[in-house]
């Protein structure tokens, strides 16, 4: 694997002798088609029966749609149990976990420090609607260890992401926000509009239900791609509220800015009076201890206007958040003109345990992680080469995703091609063999610091059959 800048990795592509080619939006969207997998030698009854309750009272049978297996086919897992690196379903299988809540659970499950703060915050009662001190120690923290001057607490990503997008407009006095394709901000009407046809096409809807004036007003242009940023910025500048993106993008797998590419964003954004958003939801405390901004915001020297978090610093409870400057952060109520409130922001129980999650994280966590998705990442290469199943696996600090097609992705059009039946294959062996991947070609992977030996080692132990179960799907 050939290194990039500062913790980035684009892979080398490899050309396996023989064969051919292999929660971003669009990539959830088109997991919609069911797959047949084949039957599981493990029972999973248990996990069957409450999928078809739940089906009867909840749409497909899950609270998030990517957990329903549709593109990988078969029953998804219930799981009643989870500690350290280790998941236990209904039917009392247990599986190493490299989902982890996809991403939340840097330190693994139940570790006994955060259950112990949050046994303590709960026996304080649990929500008072009114200012409490762990909002100010979170707060605090997530400012030493990040650019923003200020944040504010909400109880999701995508309700961090749609209060950045309001909080830019009411700054700017500006409307049009401007995306990339493949980049997943939640699902707030205005970002999840899909890839329009050419630079400066204002994109239409990607899914029903978003009012043509609110995809109206987001302009999607394909990641990495300067040209199409400078056209967009040279037309629209002026009416162009701000620009968000992923830190580095992991919706759509994981797709690296080339280098130099977030400090164009941000330096574009600047030129032209708009804000530069840098959402870290995903790869905020998990890419490295400063986030995606550690990968090159930090060494480059630029920051970005404003910044969203979530899943690490909830520490496995609803948590998210948005900051940046002061002065913009000085326009939201009360202070300002911009509203934006929430009954169970700033929660006490899940700020204490997103508190004792980033107390937790320290530098050594973070070697470890990287220690760890490093073996793992080495050992699927290898054993995917050994079974001439062409693949690329990119990375982002501790995070990354293996891709099955042979060539570098740079875009979501890029991601797009790959094989996803191969996936399919691949997701289900490990499953059987008790590692439980995120059941979408889409994803990253997310390793814990409870991933120790016997963990690692059953993943290990797992990939050699996995490979020859992509490698039975043939070509793409
Ligand atoms: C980069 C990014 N932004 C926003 C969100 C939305 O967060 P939530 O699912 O907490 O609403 C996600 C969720 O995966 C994400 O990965």
């Amino acid at each position: 694997m050939r290194s990039l800048t500062h913790g980035y990795a684009w892979p080398t592509a490899i050309h396996a002798p023989g064969c051919g080619v292999g929660c971003g939006t669009l990539g959830r969207l088109r997991d919609n088609r069911r797959v047949t997998p084949p039957t599981s030698p493990i029972s999973t009854q248990a996990s069957a029966a409450l999928f078809e309750r739940a089906r009867t009272v909840t749409p497909g049978g899950v609270n998030s749609p990517v957990r329903a297996f549709t593109a990988v086919g078969g029953t998804p897992r219930f799981i009643s149990s989870a500690s350290g690196a280790w998941l236990t379903d209904v039917d009392g299988n247990d599986y190493v976990d490299l989902i982890c809540s996809w991403g939340p659970m840097l330190l693994g499950h139940a570790h006994p420090d955060i259950q112990a703060a949050v046994a303590g915050a709960v026996a304080r009662g649990t929500s008072y609607g009114t200012p409490t001190e762990p909002e100010v120690e979170l707060a605090e923290e997530i400012v030493a260890r990040t650019p923003v001057e200020q944040v504010r607490f909400v109880s999701s990503g995508t309700e961090a992401t749609m209060s950045a997008l309001r909080l830019a407009r009411g700054f700017t006095g500006r409307d049009l926000v401007v995306k990339f394709s493949g980049c997943y901000h939640g699902h707030v009407d205005a970002l999840l509009a899909a890839a329009g046809s050419g630079v400066a096409t204002l994109a239409v809807p990607g899914t029903s239900g978003v009012p043509a004036s609110a995809a109206g007003e987001t302009i999607v242009l394909p990641y990495n791609d300067r040209e199409a940023v400078e056209a967009v910025f040279a037309t629209h500048g002026p009416r162009i509220a701000c620009l968000i993106t992923e830190a580095t993008p992991g919706n759509m797998g994981i797709v690296p800015p080339v280098p130099g590419f977030n400090a164009f964003l941000a330096e574009t954004c600047r030129a032209h009076g708009s804000l530069f958003i840098s959402d870290e939801v995903m790869t905020g405390f998990r890419a490295t201890a400063e986030g995606g901004w550690g990968l090159d915001g930090a060494i480059e020297g630029w920051v970005p206007d404003l910044m969203t978090f979530g899943k690490v610093m909830g520490g496995g409870f609803p948590a998210a958040a948005f900051g940046g400057r002061t002065d913009v952060m000085a326009h939201l109520a009360p202070e300002g003109s911009v509203y934006q409130a929430g009954t169970l922001s700033g929660n006490p129980v899940a700020t204490t345990a997103g508190l004792a999650t980033l107390r937790l994280a320290t530098p050594e966590v973070y070697a470890g992680l990287d220690e760890t998705a490093t073996t793992i990442r080495n050992a699927v290469s290898e054993t995917l080469r050994a079974a001439s199943v062409p693949h690329v696996i990119q990375q982002a600090g501790t995070m990354f995703s293996v891709f099955f097609r042979e060539d570098p992705v740079r875009d979501f059009a890029e991601a797009s091609q790959q094989n996803t039946a191969a996936f399919a294959a691949y997701f289900h062996s490990m499953l059987d063999q008790g590692v439980y991947l995120p059941p979408s070609a889409y994803e990253s992977w997310f390793v814990s610091a409870a991933h120790d030996d016997r963990a690692i080692s059953t993943v290990l132990d797992a990939l050699p059959a996995a490979a020859v179960a992509a490698a039975s799907v043939g070509d793409l």
